[in-house]
């Protein structure tokens, strides 16, 4: 399964709004489309964000409109501000869009067509990048993990939110068939109820058995001893192991540690944002109070209630046991975030 497929000049993405009860692919050759289908969470996880992102900004200079190199480069500037204004924490998102100006840049002295095509291939590359990224990462975790173990994630951290197989799932679908995972406990996650609808879908796909909590049972499931690991993914790290991830991950690494069960946080390297020193530094998305106030449509708060609604929190880097990338693992002291140690594989 891919949640985003580029096909000749038409991007084709699952809505993951309408999982599980719908499988329904869309078509677009519309960069607008792909900016609205971030906004409101059709294509979502960091790097898939960043996937679409490129692949966006690449449709814009493919518009008809577009008759030679300088209207390109306008165009890609105003598609690229309006796909960097769709969510504001998972850093993949401006990172791929910087791919993508510095490989128009580099293009702008040739005819539009090289410059066309040299920006579908870096927004291809950026794709197949993170196919390759998140195999890796699924070894070196997977490498990390007892045997016979049951594990624990939050969110969703699979093939629907990346290019590939997922980070987070990819660690425990890799670990699942080598006989190390025997179990999967999935939060579902509140608000938008990621694991319940896109984790608890993707696993069962995978015939993989899962079981599901509500974020608030994460307590007495890992106090029971029930758990071994933790693994979640990642939105944006500082540059000293700090983790922004979907809200509630600060709390399960907080558990974690209180019943010394390890916190593994799988990403790549793409979502390292090396500009910001710490989590203080991360922007955290505010979403639209109504996603609190209601579940499945329906108003489950009385009138006149304030809503808290990060989308996203930080998890302090003591927190983190290890941070899993496509090039190695980093442990504890995180601090700068040189070169990963060789781990996994
Ligand atoms: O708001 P979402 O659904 O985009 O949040 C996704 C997450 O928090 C994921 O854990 C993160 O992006 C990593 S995806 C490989």
């Amino acid at each position: 399964m891919q949640a985003i497929v580029w096909n000749n000049g038409v991007v084709s993405f699952l809505d993951q709004t309408l999982l599980p009860h719908e499988e329904r692919t869309c078509d677009t050759a519309d960069y607008r489309v792909v900016a609205e289908a971030i906004s409101s969470l059709r294509i979502r996880g960091a790097p898939a964000i960043g996937i679409a992102a490129a692949y966006g900004a690449a449709l814009s200079i493919l518009s008809p409109h577009v008759s030679d190199v300088a209207g390109a480069l306008k165009e890609l500037e105003e598609s690229a501000g309006i796909l960097a204004a769709t969510r504001p924490t998972a850093v993949n998102l401006f990172h791929a869009l910087d791919r993508i100006r510095r490989a128009a840049a580099g293009a702008a002295g040739g005819s539009l067509n090289a410059l066309r095509e040299r920006v579908v291939a870096e927004a291809l590359s950026i794709h197949q990048e993170d196919i390759a990224s998140c195999l890796s990462i699924a070894r070196r975790g997977a490498a990390l993990l007892p045997a016979e173990c049951a594990v624990l994630t939050h969110c969703n951290a699979g093939a629907l939110a990346t290019g590939g197989m997922g980070t987070a799932l990819g660690v425990i679908v890799e670990g699942y068939r080598q006989g190390k995972v025997r179990k999967v406990f999935a939060d579902e996650t509140r608000p938008l109820l990621q694991g319940a609808r896109l984790t608890a879908w993707e696993l069962r796909r995978a015939g993989i058995p899962v079981a599901l909590l509500t974020d608030s049972s994460a307590g007495s499931l890992l106090a029971s001893g029930a758990v071994q690991a933790v693994i979640v993914g990642a939105d944006r790290i500082a540059r000293n192991g700090d983790v922004a991830n979907k809200v509630g991950t600060y709390p399960l690494a907080v558990l974690a540690r209180r019943h010394s069960v390890p916190f593994y946080v799988a990403a790549p390297l793409s979502t390292i944002d090396r500009t910001a020193r710490s989590g203080s530094e991360i922007p955290i998305e505010e979403r639209n109070p109504l996603e609190v106030l209601e579940l499945a449509g329906k108003r489950i708060a009385p009138e006149g209630v304030d809503v808290y609604a990060p989308a996203f929190d930080v998890t302090p880097n003591e927190l983190v046991t290890a941070i899993v990338t496509e090039e190695g693992v980093y442990r504890p002291p995180f601090s700068e975030l040189g070169t990963p140690v060789a781990g996994g594989e």
